[in-house]
């Protein structure tokens, strides 16, 4: 359904009844060598309404390095030799977008290019498809895609020729770029290195077999991060790894109302690439939770990842592939797909940090209820933490486990504040109810050691303060 009033109001704003405005870009050259820079093509609506009467498909590859940042080159000369800054021993990343209805540079291209070589030393290539994504006809954007990777085939079998590796290739995809990945992972029989889905489409492609789509079959590892599943998304793990964050659907920080124009329709739709560039650029791990479903996981069931990965819950983006080996198990042995959940600010870097607050009660008669904390740290500042509100049933000697996020980081925690609150009336001032052990653990660091405090009296309704201990080696 959003997708067809996506399609009405690119033609609203073909009549110029919205503002697209498109930066204007001289020709660039590159200083060393005095090059012209390559660009991505530059389209505008009247290709894509050109393209009802004519349609056509051009693929351009924009190579760059660390030794052209800032300037595309193309993989081969025009006498059809290598690009020498090309080096086939070094990883090669492929960046792919998708449907361009109106023909625009990706607003995030650039600086994916540039985070990625800042991060990573590889030849990183942009496959800039735009002749041919550029369309008001969704469902054509979409018959192109196996166009494109059929025709990226020479190109590669070039590329291993100079000595590449499909080991060494990482294919990251947005929305229908993540099909076209997937179809090329399918051309190599399934052994590229890497392929990441970053809200691979949606629509024409839910529901479909794994031969016609995005599939973790077409790579040695596949990651998928799911942003918009009810809407341009797909909603069906497809990879490895299925990332859901905020449960997948709706992003928080996106416009909820149609009055904000075009961000209603794109902005959940994207978050999936601006997580995938903050988790390269910030240190803040995004850890997510392997878990049946977004509700288990707010409900804390998927706290402790299990024995599967050893140190750390998998954490999205680039550093997914620390898992791979762990995943890759689970889905040849099982076969298990894993879907994780996640959850995330609203604004870049869009960063939660994850604690995990255990609680032992000696009481036989503490009643089921919700426990609220905040930490204070090391300068004075109180953080309060994101609780989702669920009732927990204290019974004797058994752990009970909330989870909790901060928008923050609390590294030194000076004290913890905490207060009880049963969920049943009458409530009881004078009842005391013994706790024989609190555990405040970091899962965003789990290198972190974990804080505690033993033997300690909560009353209902009443704020206690106090300062953690170290914790037991038993206990940590
Ligand atoms: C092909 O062209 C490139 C750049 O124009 C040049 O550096 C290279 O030497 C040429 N190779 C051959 C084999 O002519
Ligand atoms: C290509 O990359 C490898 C591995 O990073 C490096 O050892 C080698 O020096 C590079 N070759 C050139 C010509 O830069
Ligand atoms: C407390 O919670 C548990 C599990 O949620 C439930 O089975 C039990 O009936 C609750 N007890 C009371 C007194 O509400
Ligand atoms: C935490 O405390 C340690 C030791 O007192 C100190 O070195 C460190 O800088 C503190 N970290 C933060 C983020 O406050």
């Amino acid at each position: 359904m959003r997708i067809y009033i996506f399609l009405c109001l690119i033609c609203w704003a073909r009549f110029g009844y919205l503002d697209f405005s498109s930066k204007i870009n001289g020709v660039s050259k590159n200083p060393e060598n005095n090059r012209t820079c390559l660009e991505f093509s530059k389209l505008n609506a009247m290709n894509s309404l050109k393209d009802l009467f004519y349609p056509k498909v051009k693929i351009e590859l924009l190579m760059y390095s660390r030794n052209n940042v800032n300037c595309a080159e193309p993989l081969f000369e025009s006498n059809n030799s290598l690009n020498t800054h090309f080096n086939s021993s070094k990883k090669t990343v492929w960046i792919i977008h998708g449907y361009r209805p109106l023909g625009s540079t990706p607003v995030w291209l650039r600086k994916f290019t540039t985070t990625f070589l800042k991060e990573e030393d590889v030849n990183l290539i942009v496959v800039d498809w735009n002749q041919g994504a550029s369309t008001f006809i969704y469902s054509r954007a979409v018959r192109n895609t196996r166009r494109v990777a059929e025709s990226l085939r020479g190109t590669i079998e070039h590329l291993l020729i100079h000595g590449a590796s499909l080991d060494n290739f990482h294919f990251i995809g947005m929305s229908l770029g993540a099909h076209i990945s997937g179809f090329v992972g399918k051309i190599f029989h399934g052994q590229l290195g890497r392929i990441t889905g970053l809200d691979p489409a949606g629509p024409k492609f839910s529901g479909k077999p794994s031969n016609s789509r995005l599939d973790y079959t077409d790579a040695k590892f596949v990651d998928v991060i799911h942003s918009d599943s009810r809407g341009l998304g797909i909603q069906e793990p497809s990879g490895h790894i299925d990332f859901y964050p905020n449960g997948g659907k709706k992003q928080p920080g996106c416009p909820t109302s149609l009055f904000s124009g075009m961000n209603y329709f794109k902005c959940d739709h994207q978050r999936a690439v601006y997580l995938f560039l903050a988790a390269f650029e910030t240190n803040c791990n995004f850890v997510s939770f392997p878990c049946r479903s977004y509700n288990d996981y707010k409900n804390g069931l998927c706290m402790d990842c299990g024995e599967l990965y050893k140190d750390s819950c998998p954490r999205l983006g680039n550093q997914a592939k620390l898992w791979k080996e762990e995943l890759k198990k689970k889905t040849d042995e099982w076969p298990l797909r894993t879907i994780a959940f996640l959850d995330t600010s609203g604004q870049n870097p869009f960063c939660t940090y994850y604690f995990a607050l255990s609680i032992v009660t000696l009481s036989e008669t503490m009643r089921n209820g919700t426990i609220s904390f905040s930490l204070l740290n090391d300068l004075g500042v109180l953080e309060y933490p994101r609780l989702y509100e669920k009732s927990q049933s204290f019974a004797y000697l058994q752990e009970v486990k909330i989870l909790a996020q901060f928008v923050n980081d609390i590294v030194n925690i000076s004290h913890i504040c905490m207060t009880y609150f049963p969920s049943t009336n009458p409530y009881c001032s004078t009842c005391k109810y013994r706790i024989q052990s609190l555990m405040l653990k970091s899962l965003t660091h789990p290198e972190r050691p974990p804080i505690c405090k033993y033997n300690f009296v909560l009353k209902e309704r009443v704020q206690i303060e106090f300062q953690p201990d170290a914790c037991n080696t038993q206990m940590g």
